[in-house]
Parts: structure tokens; C-alpha cells; sequence
């Protein structure tokens, strides 16, 4: 734990929403976070699109800025909440045309362009249950997570539909519509699929959202676990609640602000602080199209005078790389917060927040289960670099650890390491895992939700991370289940099993390394090495395949036949083995 502290004082002519986080705490309701919103008209209900467009659009917002979207080779796109209306509204009524019910999943499919989140905000006035999947992902996990949230309707585009999803149709066939964005503005024309952009200009602007249940079903995000296939995390119209509470508590919100949060909303943060959270406050919200560029990100926050930036470590450690001085040849004057999600954020890291934008970066803690923020380094609060923050007002967090019998036993002392655990209540929890209620139930212990992190809280009430209970990995932000590699690089005809592991990387926290061991008669050498990696990333994508595959003469299992990466990771890193007790003999 690093000893020195960053004190804040409130500074400049904004006074932070949460002045004083003991006040905050002691006050704070979800009740009365749910009546800041505003709630379907006549008792309709409380849903997200309804909150994050139309409201403003149909009251003194509406001509204000909502998106500006800046293409990856210069364009540029605005829409006011007006506009957001409209648009949203035409695709309500695309899907209503199509015969789309409420309660079907649309899956999004797509880089970071407009119709994204026009869909998407679309999708969710429909009430239909809208997934967003990253497009980076290779046609197997794609596959994989359209097969199980039984995905009615796909938007993408026609480049990603041709290149990864047109081989997948037979294997889908609850699949009923594709709709596709053309990639040069014409008209696309694949066989099996419509033109959105034609069905867009033929349905009407106005569309009444219907009745919609607090708990009804909204948003389907995809995460990854140890073992088995993906984990579909079911969040409802009511997360709104939390999404709307965290951007005024944690991540600052005020009216006059250009916020950009760098996810892409194919992961949650994209979603909920990329789409929801700044919409619902009616502020302006930034979307690059690009990837990540260090010059093009400084002049992005200077030039389009972003007051509040979300982003994630690897992002600030590519940053950092390039020195300081890269953001001293820019200016700054409008950008008032910074804050950070992910994955750990190194001291240095917060440090060099002060030296390159003369504000220190605030890390916060979520997860895809929790919808959104949990704990936080909140704009008024002194900062202890390294840690977490404190838990969200309205947040019941503890240092818990598992007794025998399964029960959490909150651990009261200061600075001991146990399994962080949140108390169930929160409006964005997760309400399930799609057809796996076993492994929802799994994760709760009487009131408390176990995360599967480690963690430590101190004597003042902060909490560190520590590190993850399970194998998955976290490489540039993103979670990767190394089953799902596992599985994909066991489809290969030389590959008797495969283990994979995240290997610590300076940049991206951690990098996909796999091991695996060949059948009789295939012979381990570059050629095979070169055409496995080819294969995995035609298969899983660049987001999630390995990028370094080691052979192995077997890889090592305990007794009941499940492979130990604990072990193949300490071995990669000369680290002791640890316990081995369970080893089977001979691997
Ligand atoms: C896991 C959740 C947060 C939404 C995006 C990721 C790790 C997250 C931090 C942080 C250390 C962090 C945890 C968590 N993580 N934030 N500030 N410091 N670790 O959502 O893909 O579901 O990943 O990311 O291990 O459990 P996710």
C-alpha cells in the first residue's frame, strides 16, 4: 500500500456532486435515486431509453448535444437528443414491423458507429433484450453467445457479416432476422438478410414505449468464467437507477459536461457509462470510432474539450509510455475528472494522471454482474494511490471469507485479505445467468453477493485490490475464459488438450499464452506453432486468442482430470508450485 495520499480540495467552479462522502452515505437512498428519474408517463413504468432519450428530447434538452461520433478517418456525426428521438424511434418501429415481441434478443454486432447505439436504445423501447458483442470477436465466440441468448434479431455490418457470421446461419436457426449496415453508405445486399438502412427510412419517428416493468429484462452481457461456456449476465430496466446515480456520484456528472468513456460497448463499461449513464443525464457523450492512439486521444480530450474521461488502465499505461510530454503539447482547460476501470491501477499511473493533465486519475471497481460502479475514488475524496476507493453510497461492501459449510463470514479487521462481497440490493445487480440458475446461486451466500476477487479493506475504509479468486484472465480490460480458447484450439486436429493461462504483460496487465499437447504423429515445431495461432485467431478473433502457444508433453491435471493452469502459470514464471497435493502422478 503506497503511503503517500493525493488530498483534494473541492477546486475550480464546479463543486463535486458527493462534497462529502460520510454526508452522501448517511443520506442516500435507492429510493430516492429511482425518483430522480422520471419514470414512464402515466405509471407506465421505468425504462432505460425512456430515461436516457426521450425524456430529454421531449423536454428542455431536447437540441442539446447528445453524440458526437468521429469516425475513424475524420467524419463527423452529431446528434441532439432530438435527433436520438427520432432515430431510436424508427428502430422501435423497425423491429415492431418485423413482428419483433418484446422480450426477444437483439444482438449488435458492430464497430463503434451510430447505428450501434441508435439500435440499441432502439431495441430497448421495443423492450426487446439487447446485446451488444464486441467486433473483434471471431465467428466461434460469436456463435457461441447468439446460440445461447437465442438471438432473434443480428445488426451488423456487412464487412463483419461476410467475413464472420454468413458460415454461422445454418447453426442458428432461432437467428429469424439480419440486419445489416452497409459499410460505404449503399445498399447492402447479402442474401438472407435486410437493408437497415432502407427498413430505418421506411418506418415512421414516433414510437410510444409500451408498459414496461422495472424488472423486466434489458441488457444480456457476456463474461467469462473458469470453466464452461460463457456466463450470459441478465441485468432489468431498473439498473437505470444505479447507471443515473453513479454517473452524478462517481464519475462527477454535471450538465455542462462532454464526457468520453474510451469502452467499446461490446463490454459493459461501453454500455452502461458508454450508452446509459451520461444519456440519462442528458449530457454530451463522445464516441471514436478509432482504436486506441496516444497523439489521437490527447487531441481528442483537448479538441472536443472533454470535462470528464472514463478509461481504462492498459490505455493509460500506452499513455504513459509515450511520456508526458505528449500531453504537455496540448491543452487541457475543460477536463475536470478522470477516472479508471478494469483492472488494477498502478500508483504510478494515478501519479502520472498529475503530471500529464494536472489531475490524479480515479480508479473504481465493477464488475459485469454488477452493472455498474461499486466502489470509487469519488472527485471530493482524498485518494490513497493503489486502492479501489470507498464503496458506493448505497453499497453494503465487505472483506468476506467462506467457511466450510459455504456461508460468508464478514472479516471486521482492517487489512486482511479475503474475498471482497457486496450486499444483494442494488438496482443494477445482475438478475441471473441465462439458463443457469445453479450458477447464480452459486454466487450468493445468504445477503451477500461473492465477486470471486480478492480484496482488503483498511483501518480508513478503502479497499485494495488483491487479485483473482479464478483462472480467467484480463488482458487490455477484457475478461477471456480460457475454456472458451481451450476449446477452440482443441478443434484442431493435431491438439490432444490445451491449457491456457494469462501471462503478466506491461501493457495489457495480461497476455493469452496456451500450452498444448499434440496427438501421435503430429511433431511439434514452428510450422505447427505458426498454423495454430492462425487458426485460433481465425476462430476466436484477435481480442481472444492466444498470442503465444508453448508444446508440452502432457499437460499437468489433478487426480479428477481438470487441468491445473495454476500450476502451468507458476511454471511459466519460475514460481513455486504451491500445493500439489491434487497433482496427477506423472504430469
Ligand atoms: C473484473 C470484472 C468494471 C467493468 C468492466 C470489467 C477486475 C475491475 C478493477 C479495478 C482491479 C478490477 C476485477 C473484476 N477489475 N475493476 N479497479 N481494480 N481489478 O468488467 O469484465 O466483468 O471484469 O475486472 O477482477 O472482478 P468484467
Amino acid at each position: 500500500m503506497t503511503a503517500e495520499i493525493i488530498v483534494k480540495k473541492p477546486a475550480g467552479k464546479i463543486a463535486p456532486n458527493l462534497a462529502d462522502y460520510g454526508v452522501v452515505q448517511a443520506e442516500f437512498s435507492w429510493d430516492a435515486a429511482r425518483r430522480s428519474l422520471d419514470g414512464l408517463p402515466h405509471g407506465g413504468g421505468l425504462n432505460i431509453a425512456h430515461e436516457a432519450v426521450d425524456r430529454h428530447a421531449q423536454g428542455s434538452r431536447a437540441d442539446h448535444l447528445a453524440l458526437r461520433w468521429l469516425g475513424k478517418s475524420g467524419a463527423v456525426r452529431d446528434f441532439t437528443y432530438r435527433d436520438l428521438a427520432l432515430e431510436t424511434s424508427r428502430f422501435a418501429n423497425v423491429l415492431a414491423g418485423l413482428g419483433v415481441q418484446a422480450g426477444e434478443c437483439v444482438f449488435v454486432l458492430a464497430g463503434r458507429i451510430p447505428e450501434l447505439y441508435i439500435t440499441v436504445l432502439g431495441a430497448l423501447k421495443q423492450r426487446c433484450v439487447v446485446s451488444p458483442l464486441f467486433s473483434a470477436f471471431g465467428p466461434e465466440p460469436i456463435h457461441t453467445r447468439l446460440a445461447l441468448g437465442s438471438g432473434s434479431v443480428l445488426v451488423t455490418t456487412a464487412s463483419l457479416y461476410q467475413k464472420k457470421v454468413a458460415g454461422l446461419r445454418e447453426r442458428l436457426p432461432q437467428l429469424k432476422h439480419v440486419l445489416l449496415v452497409s459499410d460505404d453508405g449503399g445498399r447492402t445486399a447479402e442474401p438472407g438478410t435486410l437493408d437497415l438502412a432502407t427498413l430505418m427510412r421506411e418506418a415512421g419517428p414516433r414510437f410510444t414505449i409500451g408498459p414496461t416493468d422495472p424488472e423486466d429484462r434489458a441488457l444480456l452481457h457476456f463474461t467469462s468464467g473458469t470453466t464452461g461456456k460463457p456466463k450470459g449476465a441478465i441485468h432489468v430496466h431498473q439498473a437505470v437507477v444505479a447507471h443515473h446515480a453513479t454517473g452524478a456520484l462517481a464519475l462527477d456528472f454535471h450538465s455542462t459536461d462532454v464526457f468520453w468513456c474510451t469502452a467499446d460497448p461490446g463490454w459493459i463499461t461501453g454500455t452502461s457509462y458508454g450508452i446509459v449513464s451520461p444519456f440519462t443525464h442528458g449530457i454530451t457523450s463522445i464516441v471514436d470510432e478509432g482504436d486506441f492512439d496516444a497523439e489521437r486521444w490527447y487531441r481528442i480530450l483537448s479538441e472536443q474539450q472533454v470535462s470528464v474521461w472514463y478509461t481504462a488502465p492498459t490505455a493509460v499505461r500506452m499513455m504513459m509510455r509515450g511520456g508526458a510530454e505528449l500531453a504537455r503539447g496540448h491543452d487541457f482547460p475543460h477536463l475536470r475528472f478522470i477516472a479508471s476501470v478494469g483492472e488494477p491501477l498502478n500508483p504510478q499511473a494515478v501519479l502520472w494522471g498529475r503530471d500529464a493533465f494536472g489531475l490524479p486519475i480515479h480508479d473504481n471497481w465493477w464488475q459485469t454482474e454488477t452493472g455498474g460502479i461499486m466502489i470509487a475514488n469519488y472527485a471530493a475524496m482524498d485518494i490513497k494511490p493503489g486502492s479501489m476507493g470507498k464503496p458506493l453510497p448505497g453499497v453494503d461492501a465487505a472483506i468476506v471469507k467462506r467457511a466450510a459449510d459455504g456461508a460468508a463470514e464478514v472479516i471486521t479487521a482492517p487489512d486482511v485479505q479475503g474475498e471482497l462481497a457486496l450486499k444483494r440490493g442494488w438496482p443494477s445487480m445482475f438478475r441471473g445467468y441465462l439458463n443457469d440458475d445453479e450458477r447464480y446461486r452459486k454466487c450468493f451466500s445468504g445477503e451477500w453477493y461473492l465477486t470471486g476477487d480478492l480484496a482488503k479493506r483498511d483501518a480508513d475504509g478503502y479497499f485494495w485490490f488483491v487479485g483473482r479468486a479464478d483462472d480467467v484472465i484480463k488482458s487490455s480490460g477484457h475478461l477471456i475464459g480460457p475454456f472458451e480458447v481451450e476449446s477452440a484450439l482443441m478443434e484442431h486436429p493435431a491438439v490432444a488438450e490445451a491449457g491456457v493461462i494469462g501471462k503478466p504483460d506491461p501493457m495489457q496487465l495480461e497476455t493469452v499464452k496456451a500450452f498444448v499437447a499434440l496427438k501421435p504423429g503430429f511433431e511439434a515445431g514452428e510450422a505447427l506453432r505458426r498454423d495454430l495461432l492462425g487458426f485460433a485467431r481465425k476462430r476466436l478473433g484477435a481480442a481472444v486468442a492466444p498470442k503465444e502457444i508453448d508444446f508440452i508433453a502432457s499437460l499437468p491435471k489433478t487426480r479428477s482430470g481438470k487441468i491445473m493452469r495454476r500450476l502451468l502459470k507458476a511454471r511459466e514464471l519460475g514460481l513455486p508450485e504451491g500445493d500439489t497435493s491434487t497433482l496427477e502422478s506423472g504430469t
